[in-house]
């Protein structure tokens, strides 16, 4: 029997025999650990809870000695299926392991449990090798309905991963609903047109169309518990003071100049930020965040930080006041102080500040997590620093990039990432000493959707780069084989094939060097 479990587990034994799961079989658990995990498997079956252990072929079993966070057990034979856990993660990881034992139709939507399933003997021991695995979407270049957004979800859940970083704010678009500021949904929430072709073409042209949308905080709340049900944090973005303009079209008062601006209809980096010099700037973003902590639980609050053109700054009376009041050097200490100045709020509602590793540059505040994309090298200094890391370096974990040669592929914004090279990552890097590595805390794929205008085309640049993603963040090293991974991923591909998943096909014919 062909077995496909991705991410790859820590220590599987088979036994070449199976044990055939029916229908009327009744499942056993006392742990309230297991709910989740049992809901999420009563999402495709409907087996009926067991008065007690022995009535049960599918049993669940708190192990308290278990002390890994997602760590489980799943042991299939004869008497049937015995699942154990210490926490609700490690019980609802072995149920998405159980289900890829199963043959590939209960992945279909459409899945009636009515006929009879042969899952293999095994034993397994699995857990994950970092803390946090995550993806990222970016729902303002392009808005994503909620149904995507949910789906997006279940594809993370389904690979094992536990954080997704919800990319809220943009240049281009604002997509939460802050009861305090209505016009951010008003108006900035929607675009008079987009750029067509790339960013770069000369001359340029727009499409005149409207584009837009917003989530209400009911809507948030819903995809929060969504994605709690299915062990999944959810970490919210709000871009500072970069990557702003559309909050300022709405609210121009809180920008250096007097200038109107609009919702930005092209990509890229653009000038007007949020003015660090005035005061109301600040009580508008804590306003916001403080919206912000009280619908998302995450501990991380996930703050942008990057690409904050320093142009206006220099010019504006109130920002070079600023400096001089604070004793700043220059503008990246006044971005050092606009972060920290937002680390202290948070912490002060009992959050963690992460930023694009941008925060590292005038000094670093005090609690900061690095989430570093320009290379590894802003990760490494803040590791050293004994900060907290989460590594997502565009040369390997940028899925907006190429995934085979830019002629064959749909139009993208740059770069080279074929599956195999997002395979060949190690978060830790090797320049980094041993007593450093417990700041490494995972890995993450970004989604940038400036050329991904609908869900279909996300799950093109998604599938199966996700994949390999799951098993850098999940699988020890010694276990990683490229060549055995791609075989699994056939078996992948035939359940995503079912899901109707828009998986790209570029892995056949990617050359890992290519361009
Ligand atoms: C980024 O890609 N600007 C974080
Ligand atoms: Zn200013």
């Amino acid at each position: 029997m062909k077995i496909s479990v991705i991410p790859k587990p820590v220590m599987m034994e088979t036994e070449n025999n199976v044990f055939t799961i029916t229908k009327e079989m009744k499942l056993n658990y006392i742990s309230e650990d297991a709910v989740k995990a049992v809901n999420y498997l009563n999402s495709k079956f409907h087996f009926v809870r067991a008065k007690d252990k022995s009535g049960a072929k599918i049993n669940f079993l708190a192990d308290k000695k278990i002390e890994r966070e997602g760590e489980y057990n799943l042991q299939i034979g004869s008497d049937g299926i015995e699942i154990s856990a210490n926490d609700e993660s490690g019980f609802f990881y072995a149920v998405q392991t159980l289900l890829q034992l199963m043959p590939v139709e209960v992945f279909d939507p459409k899945f009636k449990a009515e006929k009879k399933y042969d899952v293999p003997f095994v034993k397994i021991n699995d857990y994950p090798r970092f803390e946090y695995r995550g993806m990222h979407l970016d729902v303002c270049r392009h808005f994503m309905p909620v149904e995507f957004v949910k789906k997006y979800i279940d594809y993370l859940a389904m690979h094992k991963m536990n954080k997704f970083h919800w990319h809220l704010t943009e240049d281009q678009g604002w997509r939460i609903e802050i009861k305090k500021y209505p016009k951010l949904t008003q108006i900035s929430a929607f675009r008079d047109g987009t750029v067509i072709g790339h960013s770069r073409d000369e001359p340029k042209k727009y499409d005149n169309i409207k584009h837009g949308g917003f989530y209400t905080q009911e809507q948030i709340k819903d995809v929060i518990k969504y994605a709690e049900e299915r062990c999944i944090t959810i970490i919210p973005e709000i871009e500072l003071p970069g990557h702003s303009v559309a909050a300022l079209a709405a609210y121009p008062q809180f920008a250096c100049t007097d200038g109107s601006f609009e919702v930005e209809k092209n990509w890229g980096v653009f000038d007007d930020v949020y003015c660090a010099g005035k005061e109301g700037t600040f009580t508008f973003l804590t306003d916001i965040l403080t919206e912000v902590i009280e619908l998302f639980p995450s501990k991380y609050i996930h703050i942008g930080g990057d690409e904050c053109p320093k142009t206006q700054w220099k010019v504006c009376p109130d920002c070079q006041a600023k400096i001089k009041k604070e004793k700043l050097k220059d503008e990246h200490e006044l971005q050092s102080y606009f972060i920290k100045r937002i680390e202290k709020f948070l912490i002060s509602k009992n959050r963690q500040l992460i930023g694009w590793d941008e925060i590292l540059e005038g000094g670093l505040a005090p609690e900061a997590t690095v989430m570093s994309w320009r290379g590894t090298k802003g990760g490494i200094a803040a590791a050293n620093d004994n900060h907290n890391v989460i590594m997502t370096p565009t040369s390997h974990c940028y899925f907006d990039y190429y995934q085979d040669e830019k002629s064959k592929e749909p139009l993208a914004i740059g770069g080279y990432l074929p599956l195999e090279k997002v395979y060949s990552y190690d978060p830790l890097p090797s320049e980094l000493p041993k007593e450093k590595h417990k700041y490494i805390l995972g890995a993450q794929g970004n989604v940038w959707t400036e050329y991904m205008k609908t869900p279909e085309h996300v799950e093109y640049m998604v599938f199966p780069r996700i994949d390999a993603m799951s098993e850098v963040t999940w699988t020890p090293v010694k276990n990683k084989n490229y060549e055995e991974f791609k075989t699994r991923l056939e078996t992948q591909l035939e359940r995503y094939k079912l899901m109707g998943i828009n998986y790209s096909k570029s892995h056949y014919t990617a050359k890992l060097k290519g361009k």
